[in-house]
C-alpha cells in the first residue's frame, strides 16, 4: 500500500517511503530524462539531467531527481522554463565532449541544445559512471575505473583485471551513453593481446 502521496506535473502519485522522485515519476508512467541512473545501481547523482522543480510553501527550488527522496504532499515539476534551461546547458556542455553521441543528440532535439555552443573538448567519456559502478556494484570485478582528475579524468580498464573478466562479459557496454567505452576496450584489448608474430627469419 502507498503511504506517501505527491504531486508529479498535476497528477496525484503514491510512492512508498525510501522512494526517490524519480522512481515516483517512472511509476506513474512520467519520464524524466537521465544519463548516469541505473536501476540496479546505487544513485548516483552525477549527470544533472534529472533535475526536476520543487514547490513548496510558496517557494520552488530545483533538485536531483535520482537522489531526491519522496515526500508527503510534494509538488513536482518535471519540466518547466528553469529545468529545460538547465538541461539544455547541461547537455551543450556535455556535447563539447561527446559530440557525436546519439543518446546526447536526441536529448539536444528535445531541449533545444546547441552542440557548438562550447568549445569541442572531444574526451567521448562524459563521466556519468555508469561503467565503473556497475563493474564493482553488480559484477563486484572492478575491472574499470577512473584515472586523474578534473578535466583530464578518464576511464580506463585496469588490463590484469580486464585480460581475465571482461573479454566474454561487456555488460557494462550497452550502458554507455558514448562510444568511449567501447574505444577504451579496443585500446585495453589490443595492449594486453600478445604482439602479432613478425615474419619468420629467413634462411
Ligand atoms: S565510458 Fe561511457 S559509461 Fe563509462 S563513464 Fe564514460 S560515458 Fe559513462
Ligand atoms: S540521472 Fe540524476 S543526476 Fe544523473
Amino acid at each position: 500500500m502507498s503511504e506517501i502521496v505527491l504531486q508529479i506535473d498535476g497528477k496525484e502519485v503514491g510512492a512508498e517511503e525510501g522512494m526517490t522522485l524519480l522512481e515516483a515519476a517512472r511509476s506513474a508512467g512520467i519520464a524524466i530524462p537521465t544519463l548516469c541512473h541505473h536501476e540496479k545501481l546505487e544513485p548516483y547523482g552525477g549527470c544533472r539531467l534529472c533535475i526536476v522543480e520543487l514547490e513548496s510553501r510558496g517557494w520552488t527550488k530545483l533538485v536531483v531527481a535520482c537522489i531526491y527522496p519522496v515526500e508527503n504532499n510534494l509538488i513536482v515539476r518535471t519540466r518547466s522554463g528553469k529545468v529545460d534551461q538547465i538541461r539544455k546547458m547541461i547537455l551543450e556542455l556535455l556535447l563539447a565532449h561527446a559530440p557525436d553521441a546519439i543518446a546526447l543528440q536526441d536529448l539536444a532535439k528535445e531541449y533545444g541544445a546547441d552542440k557548438d555552443r562550447f568549445e569541442k573538448e572531444a574526451s567521448f567519456c562524459i563521466h556519468c559512471g555508469l561503467c565503473v559502478r556497475y563493474c564493482s556494484e553488480v559484477k563486484k570485478k572492478n575491472a574499470i575505473g577512473f584515472v586523474d582528475r578534473g578535466t583530464r579524468r578518464e576511464i580506463s580498464f585496469i588490463p590484469e583485471i580486464a585480460s581475465k573478466e571482461c573479454w566474454n562479459c561487456k555488460e557494462c557496454f550497452p550502458l554507455c551513453p558514448t562510444e568511449a567505452l567501447q574505444a577504451a576496450f579496443v585500446l585495453t584489448k589490443a595492449l594486453i593481446s600478445p604482439p602479432h608474430p613478425g615474419p619468420e627469419p629467413r634462411g
